[in-house]
């Protein structure tokens, strides 16, 4: 199974002025424990990580120190994530026909939920890995009074990996900037394609790093696991 991990992000909302995915976290770049779980999973056998060309130099450091055994490309990213992840995918090898999209800032998912992904992929076009969200949520105005209460049992929260069949992603990125749709996920182009995506179980650890509480549980999350 190929994958691309997204990482051409930067640390804005982490209040630091370089990518977040380089910050040290339990004694490693973010990034490296997020390819250090990906390089475990045996389902995967290629992985490409998007990046600001900028960052390229450190992430061929980490990838060099981490003595991956699979092989690994970079590819330049854009300004966007969806953009990133569209030249991934112009990227991948010719060979590639299934893709698992994995956020390199969520970098507790276990080589178990990436073995998972990939199989589950054989059996449909598209999927997600999800969880049940525990909050009741609220949908509001911009003057924030609430307008609508949904329904919680419906409510799941997307993560990543996400996976799809190479060339249907493909499609749907293209429609995408045709319509001018702006996405935060992959799903999301399916779901406006009419395209049904499956969830997996994704895993309640598998935080996505955004900001510098995220950095401090998954500092106590890798210490337990380690
Ligand atoms: O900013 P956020 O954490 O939502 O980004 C999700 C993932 O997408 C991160 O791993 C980030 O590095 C990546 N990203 C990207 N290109 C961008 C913006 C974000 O690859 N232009």
């Amino acid at each position: 199974m190929y994958l691309l991990i997204p990482a051409a992000g930067s640390g804005r909302r982490m209040g630091s002025d370089r990518n977040k995915l380089l910050l040290t976290l339990h004694n490693q770049p973010l990034l490296a424990w997020t390819l250090l779980a990906a390089d475990a999973a045996t389902e995967i056998t290629w992985i490409g990580v998007i990046g600001q060309p900028y960052d390229f130099e450190d992430f061929q450091r980490i990838i060099n120190e981490l003595a991956i055994t699979k092989p690994v490309e970079l590819i330049p990213g854009g300004k966007t994530r969806q953009i990133s992840v569209s030249n991934g995918l112009e990227s991948l090898p010719p060979t590639a026909a299934r893709v698992l999209i994995h956020d390199g800032a969520r970098c507790l998912a276990t080589p178990h939920l990436f073995n998972n992904c990939a199989q589950a992929l054989q059996t449909c076009q598209g999927l997600i890995a999800a969880i049940p969200v525990k909050d009741t949520i609220k949908i509001v105005d911009q003057e924030h009074f609430i307008l609508d209460t949904p329904d919680r049992s419906q409510l799941w929260a997307a993560q990543t990996p996400q996976g799809f069949e190479v060339e249907l992603l493909r499609a749907c990125h293209r429609r995408g900037r045709q319509e001018g749709w702006e996405v935060t996920d992959d799903a999301a182009l399916l779901e406006k394609c009419d395209i049904p995506v499956k969830i997996v179980p994704g895993e309640e650890t598998n935080l996505k790093i955004t900001t510098s509480m995220d950095l401090a549980i998954a500092n106590f999350i890798l210490s337990q696991r380690h």
